[in-house]
């Protein structure tokens, strides 16, 4: 068997070692902070369980069948976002890389600033800053995040972790870390629960998360349930075409990829769990906003039984999660220059870390000194990450979709079956999603959100 270690040789591809390494690998791209910070505070915005129920059949019909569809044309092509499409079918289809390449650039640089927010956290809560006496976590949050240094130095801790991981390659960086990290990240999430949910009080919240309130349901709740979705399960720019891309054809592509959405899954719901019966216990408002993980919940930990080392396991997880996630951002990037341009591994990963980096610092600032700076309403982090999520992901996802559903077709089924054991009559279901339901589905949310 060839052992493909050398990370700075761009003519042979290295693969995963495993297929519980390369699963691992995508539940961390997919586990972020969009399942631990994000979901619990779209689902406290958008009545609990209302939520939830438009958020999971989105994610088990159009969310599976584009990650399917990554996966696939990644696999297919064993190649970088861009040189994947090239490979494909070559003429306009690249642009979609372009577009993902660049998406996920611009996501690493405010992700990067607000993984810094979590490890800050985490060492506050390690050292008592957050629950000590008269500590009020509103005004740490606040005066921490619109201080100009100290984020930045967190963020710039943290790109540095990541571009550690991603100078290893693909095996002896990024399948390791996850083979480690995920594990712990699903115990500590588990142990998370078992706290909240003991606590007095704790059915309250239980019951706001998993009781649907149909009254709660508008059309925003389907925009904002979609674009949930697919930065969840990171799709829409190509991270998954990447992580495809150092597969090879031994195996069935169909059940890794339900895999790894279940694991997404599992992990937002998880995250809930932890969430909600805490909040309720406590009595404190589930709508809080972004607010939710770094303001309410430092108050929960504040006023409960070893809430200290609770508190800080939970801002470990967090930056455990957020790291697995922006080394999958970073990848794309880095195997776009060194599939189509060449370089060395080494070269384009301090480059892009570096460049993320000093892209973030505007993101950074404008949480404070730079707040007056406003554009459509939005500060430049919210901007990055509306047009990013909101816009790039989803047109994204949709091209994608077409790509596979139509350009591909019967190749796609084919690359599906492969040597596996796919029932038919889910190819076909998968091949009807992505032709018309996802397209259809994207398309009507696209344009109901540019004219609102
Ligand atoms: N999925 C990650 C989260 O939930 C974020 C992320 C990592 C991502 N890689 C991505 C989002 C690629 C979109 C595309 O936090």
């Amino acid at each position: 068997m060839p052992r493909d270690s050398g990370s700075d040789q761009p003519q042979k591809r290295e693969h995963w070692a495993s297929k519980a390494g390369f699963i691992m690998a995508a539940a961390g791209s997919a586990v972020g902070l969009g399942n631990v910070w994000k979901f619990p505070y779209m689902a406290g915005e958008n009545g609990g369980g209302a939520f939830v129920m438009v958020y999971l059949p989105i994610v088990f019909t159009i969310g599976i069948s584009i990650l399917l569809a990554e996966l696939i044309i990644g696999r297919a092509a064993q190649k970088d976002p861009v040189g994947s499409f090239r490979v494909l079918r070559g003429r306009a289809w690249p642009l979609v890389g372009f577009l993902g390449i660049l998406a996920g650039f611009l996501i690493l640089s405010f992700y990067s600033v607000v993984a810094g927010w979590t490890v800050a956290f985490a060492a506050k809560m390690a050292t008592g800053m957050l629950n000590g006496q008269g500590a009020d976590p509103a005004a740490v949050f606040g005066s921490f995040i619109s201080s100009p240094m100290q984020p930045l130095l967190y963020a710039c801790g943290f790109m540095v972790v990541a571009v550690v991981v991603v100078l290893g390659g693909i095996r002896r960086g990024i399948e390791r870390a996850n083979l480690v990290l995920m594990p712990l990240l699903f115990v500590i999430l588990v142990a998370l629960v078992g706290r909240s949910l003991t606590l007095p009080g704790a059915m309250e919240g239980f019951t706001f998360f998993v009781t649907p309130d149909f009254s709660k349901v508008t059309g925003a709740t389907f925009t904002a349930a979609l674009g949930q979705a697919f930065f969840s399960l990171s799709v829409g720019l190509g991270a998954m075409i990447t992580y495809g891309s150092y597969l090879d054809h031994k195996q069935n592509i169909g059940r890794s990829a339900s895999s790894v959405v279940g694991l997404d899954t599992v992990a937002a719901l998880l995250a809930g769990l932890v969430l909600f019966p805490a909040v309720f216990a406590f009595g404190v408002d589930p709508g809080a906003g972004p607010g939710l993980a770094f303001v309410t919940l430092p108050s929960v930990f504040a006023q409960m039984p070893a809430g200290q080392i609770f508190g800080t396991l939970f801002f470990v997880l967090l930056s455990i999660a957020a790291l697995t996630s922006a080394v999958s951002l970073m990848e794309p990037v880095v195997a776009y220059f060194m599939d189509q341009h060449g370089f060395g591994r080494t070269q384009i990963v301090i480059a892009t870390g570096v460049a993320a980096f000093v892209l973030g610092i505007p993101s950074s600032l404008s949480m404070g000194i730079w707040s007056d700076a406003t554009l459509f309403g939005m500060g430049f982090l919210d901007l990055i990450a509306f047009v990013t999520s909101s816009i790039m992901l989803p047109v994204g996802g949709l091209l994608i979709a077409l790509f596979v559903g139509w350009v591909m077709g019967s190749r796609a089924i084919a690359e599906l079956k492969g040597n596996g054991d796919t029932p038919p009559a889910l190819a076909r279901a998968w091949l009807f999603i992505l032709r018309f339901v996802a397209p259809a589905a994207i398309a009507w949310i696209l344009i109901k959100e540019l004219i609102s």
